[in-house]
Order: structure tokens, then sequence, then C-alpha cells
């Protein structure tokens, strides 16, 4: 199975592969590997011979600007020049670090990417997007900067933990609640085993290619992709990130679907379809803190004065950007969410 996926910075191929350890062992030896620890440790260590490699750590303390000169401190020690290409293999932290350093190492240098969760494989690896931290402040600097390849191999996914897979499902879940509701009923079917992970997976890229193709750069409707985002970051944020980012994003989406039927966009019907599939990902109800909440929203890139354009949704397949005023969001929607959501 191949994607080709169209870019104005370079088009570039997906590929679902069979063993990531042949893949990895046909390089020629001139390439650096970037690689999660963890998925060192699960993967490499003892069991593939690979000489030039860097590890990096997945918090996301190690994707801020400051901690990331310390890789590129490491990378300068391999005196790669502007030929060289670096292997990233790992998750969405991994690939943020890689992708941004690839793109203002030797103003632009080759890498190809082996996405190891589920989010990675199932959203993060197309789109070009480069999301690094500054501070406690996430996702503040960034840049387009698409692999030139992206492999994928399921087999990855065996050893990640639970909390993973789930959180990997919930980002899935807004790419294809934003293309389609035939896409978004897909999780009924992925529910109830009639689809594979696989099948899953690629739906969600394909939703997604529709987006990126369209719209590269985020300036029309690749906006759509926020969705579950305003509200999925400012949760993150209000828990300290203690709630993967997928979660938060199902749950963000919750509240957008809640919303839009609260303000008569949504109907009953299609509102209760929709939470009926995201209680199925989120699985228990999200306590947190409003007023860091607020805050977060107030922070966020597309927040003008106290105004913020959201999200909302006719139904799956018909989002539309709404400017709100963010006070009256707060007394009008989110306290009564809080409220009346209920999980059991
Ligand atoms: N650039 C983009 O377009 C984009 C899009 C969405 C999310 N993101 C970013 O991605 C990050 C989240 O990505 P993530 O959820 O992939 O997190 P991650 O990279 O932190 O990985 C999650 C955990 O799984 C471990 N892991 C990775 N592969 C494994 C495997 N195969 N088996 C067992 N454990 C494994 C990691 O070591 C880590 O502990 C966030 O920082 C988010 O902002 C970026
Ligand atoms: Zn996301």
């Amino acid at each position: 199975m191949k994607f080709k996926i169209k870019s104005k910075l370079r088009n570039y191929n997906l590929e679902f592969i069979e063993s990531y350890k042949k893949k990895i062992m046909s390089y020629n030896k001139n390439q650096l590997f970037i690689i999660d620890k963890n998925v060192f440790n699960l993967f490499f260590k003892n069991q593939i011979n690979i000489k030039n490699f860097i590890l990096v750590n997945s918090s996301e303390e190690s994707k801020s600007y400051l901690r990331i000169s310390n890789v590129i401190s490491k990378i300068l020690q391999k005196k790669l020049n502007k030929k060289s290409m670096i292997v990233a293999i790992g998750g969405g932290i991994t690939q943020d670090i890689v992708s941004f350093i690839c793109s203002i190492y030797f103003r632009g240098i080759d890498w190809e990417f082996f996405p190891t969760t589920l989010l990675a494989q199932g959203d993060s690896c197309i789109g070009g997007k480069t999301s690094i931290n500054f501070g406690k402040f996430k996702n503040q600097l960034g840049n387009f900067n698409p692999p030139s390849k992206i492999y994928i191999d399921i087999n990855f996914l065996k050893k990640l933990r639970k909390r993973d897979i789930q959180s990997g499902i919930g980002e899935m879940s807004h790419l294809l609640a934003v293309r389609s509701h035939v896409n978004f009923s897909s999780l009924n079917k992925y529910f109830a085993k009639e689809i594979s992970l696989k099948d899953l997976i690629i739906l969600s890229l394909q939703s997604k290619k529709f987006f990126i193709e369209k719209d590269e750069f985020d300036e029309k409707e690749r906006k759509l992709l926020n969705f579950g985002h305003t509200f999925g970051h400012a949760i993150e944020s209000a828990t300290n990130y203690k709630i993967p980012h997928g979660i938060c994003v199902a749950y963000g989406s919750l509240m957008a679907f809640w919303i839009s039927n609260r303000m008569n966009f949504l109907t009953n019907k299609d509102y209760f379809r929709y939470e009926k599939i995201l209680k199925l990902i989120i699985k228990n109800k999200i306590n947190f803190n409003i007023s860091k909440f607020k805050k977060a929203i107030l922070r966020d890139k597309k927040a003008n004065k106290n105004k913020i354009g959201f999200i909302l949704s006719y139904g799956c397949g018909k989002m539309f950007i709404k400017e709100m005023k963010i006070e009256s969001i707060f007394l009008n929607y989110i306290k009564k969410f809080n409220h009346q959501i209920d999980f059991k």
C-alpha cells in the first residue's frame, strides 16, 4: 500500500512495509539515525546492528527550543554534510525534533521517517508541520518540512502502551470527523472488530491527505483540521500535560459537537451518534481546572483580543469556523458542558 502526497515543498511517498528491520538494514550506512530512546530499547538493542545513531527522549521538555540544541550538538559531532540524510524513528515528538532540526541544519537536509506510534502513523507523519515548544509554551515555533519518505510498519504498535493506542485513535477521530460521516462511522466498525487498526490508519491518512493537498500551508481548508484542538490543547494545558494529546483532542471534539448542538447547528440525532463514538475513545470524564483552561484559550495562536475562531459543525464533513467571544463561550457553554456531560 502506497500513497503519494503532493506538496509544494517536495512531493513525498508513504509506504506500508512488512519489516522495518529489513528496510533499516538496507540503508547504505551514510545515514544518521535519530531514534526515540524507548523505541531503541524495545526494537533495536541487541536486535539490529546500526552504528551511526543518536537517541532522543520523547518528553515534551525534550522538544523545547533550548533542549533541542543538545541534539544539534550531537549531530555536529557526526560531521554530516549537506548531502547527508537523517532517518527519524519514533513518535510525534521525535518527528517534531528531527523535522525542525533538518529544516535549519545547513539550511535544510534530507530526512526520512519511520513513525512508531499510532498518532504518528495515523496523523502527524503527513502534512509537514514541525512544532517546537518554547519554555512551557507548547508548539509555538515551527515551519513546514515534510520527510522525503515515510515507512509505516504496524508491527511497531504491538508494544505501544494502551493509553498511546487510545490517544492515537483520539487523534485520528478528528481527521475522520472533519472528512465525512462515513469516515467517522468507521470508528464504530473498528470497535465492532469489523475493520482493522491498519484500515483505520489508512482512512485517517486519506482524510488528512484530502485537506493538506488542497491547502498545504494552513490558509483555508486545512484550518478545519483544528477541529477539537482549541479545546483539546487547553485541556492538555489545564491538566499539566498528564493526559495524552489525542485523548484531549477527542474530548475537545466532543465539546465542539456539544456546543454545535446547543447552538442548533447540529441535530440531536447526529450529536448522540457522535457522542457515543467519542465516549468509546475517551472512556472517562476529564476534570480540569477551568481558569487554567481559560488562560490557555486566551493564549491560543488563533485568539485575537477576546475573540477566537472556534471550529463548529453542522455534522461530520461539514465543519465551519465561528468567531466567538471567549467570555461568552465560558458563561454559556463550557461551564454547562462540564456540569451536564457524564460518562456513566
Ligand atoms: N508535527 C505534527 O504535525 C504533529 C501532529 C500531531 C501531534 N504532534 C505532536 O506529537 C507529540 C505526540 O506524539 P506521540 O503521541 O506520538 O508521542 P511520543 O512521541 O511522545 O510517543 C509516546 C510514547 O510512546 C513511546 N513509544 C514510541 N513508539 C513506541 C512503540 N512502538 N512501542 C512502545 N512505545 C513507543 C515513546 O517513547 C513515548 O513514551 C506531541 O508533542 C504533539 O504536539 C505533532
Ligand atoms: Zn493533534
